[in-house]
């Protein structure tokens, strides 16, 4: 574990709700939420995988809840916000962690998989993010949407998802904007690649990933609980005037995506280059 530079009851008497919260990225988000004080409710379509989730977090002490249900379905979503809210006595944060990914070229992408993923990740911010509103309104609270870094340039195989997560970050600027009036924050994280995940199971598996880490300038895959120290910055007070912010965690991975003229050749034209006095 990371040493945290944050009291360990920063998010004490807060509660957050943290859709796809049983697994990977969202589940690292809700460990360090519980080790600072919150009380963590999460969401997911697997009840066994919530169930598992929710034994680890109660051992930090704060309440837990579990609910079912699937962000795609916006009747599901306001029951999950209302169960979550009548148990742990309102939401003050939202986290909209629940997504879809599988590696497809567009040419071969059904129309049905492309909807699937945008409901899964676009349409399902939405959902849980209005049917949010009124509890966050009361808790003067805040949304933190997990993006990604793909649509910054274009991602072989991962059209659909590109086009979710530019969507997303459009809704996070757009949301912030409309609902900052009414004392709610609205906040992106765009994390990198993230060891142990099955987003990185999916996308970059076996040889692809250590070339992928190799590239990376920090030369390693981040660690969902490094998301998760993000995240809790994001929902402190050190963060009180940040919002419509979309954070980037990536060890710098996308800023060095490889440029389409081999760094070789750059290397040779400027060996080659003689030094021109200016003409007086
Ligand atoms: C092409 C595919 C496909 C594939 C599904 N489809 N998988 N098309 N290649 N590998 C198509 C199906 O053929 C179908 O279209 C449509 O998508 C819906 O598929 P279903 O299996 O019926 O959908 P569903 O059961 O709802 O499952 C959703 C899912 C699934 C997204 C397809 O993979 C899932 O539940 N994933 C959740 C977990 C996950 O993906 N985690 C990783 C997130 S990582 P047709 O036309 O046949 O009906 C992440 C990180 C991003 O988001 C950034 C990383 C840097």
């Amino acid at each position: 574990m990371l040493t945290s530079p944050f009291k360990s009851d920063v998010l004490k008497g807060r509660v957050a709700l943290i859709t796809g919260g049983g697994s990977g990225i969202n589940f690292g988000i809700a460990k360090v939420f519980a080790s600072h004080g919150a009380d963590v409710a999460i969401m997911g379509r697997r009840e066994e995988v919530l169930k598992a989730a929710v034994a680890e977090l109660s051992k930090f002490g704060g309440k837990t809840f579990y609910k079912t249900g699937d962000v795609r379905d916006a009747e599901a979503c306001e029951a999950v916000i209302n169960a979550t809210a009548e148990a742990l006595g309102g939401i003050d944060i939202l986290i909209n962690g629940a997504a879809g990914n599988f590696l497809c070229p567009p040419e071969m992408l059904s129309s049905n998989g492309f909807k699937t993923v945008i409901d899964i990740d676009l349409n399902g911010t939405f959902n849980m993010s209005r049917c949010a509103f009124t509890h966050l309104k009361k808790s003067q609270g805040l949304i933190i949407n997990i993006s990604a870094t793909l649509h910054y340039k274009g991602t072989p195989f991962q059209s659909h998802v590109s086009a979710a997560k530019a969507g997303i970050d459009a809704l996070t600027i757009n949301l912030a904007a409309e609902w900052g009036p009414f004392g709610i924050r609205v906040c992106g994280i765009a994390p990198g690649p993230i060891g142990d995940t099955e987003g990185m199971r999916r996308l970059a598996p076996g040889e692809i990933g250590e070339k992928l880490k190799q590239a990376i300038p920090l030369k390693r895959y981040g660690t969902t609980e490094e998301i998760g120290m993000a995240a809790l910055f994001l929902s402190s007070s050190a963060a009180q005037y940040i919002t419509g912010e979309t954070l980037v965690v990536d060890g710098g991975e996308w800023l060095a995506r490889p440029s389409p003229v081999p760094r070789e050749l750059v290397e040779k034209m400027v060996a080659a280059q003689t030094r021109k006095e200016p003409s007086a």
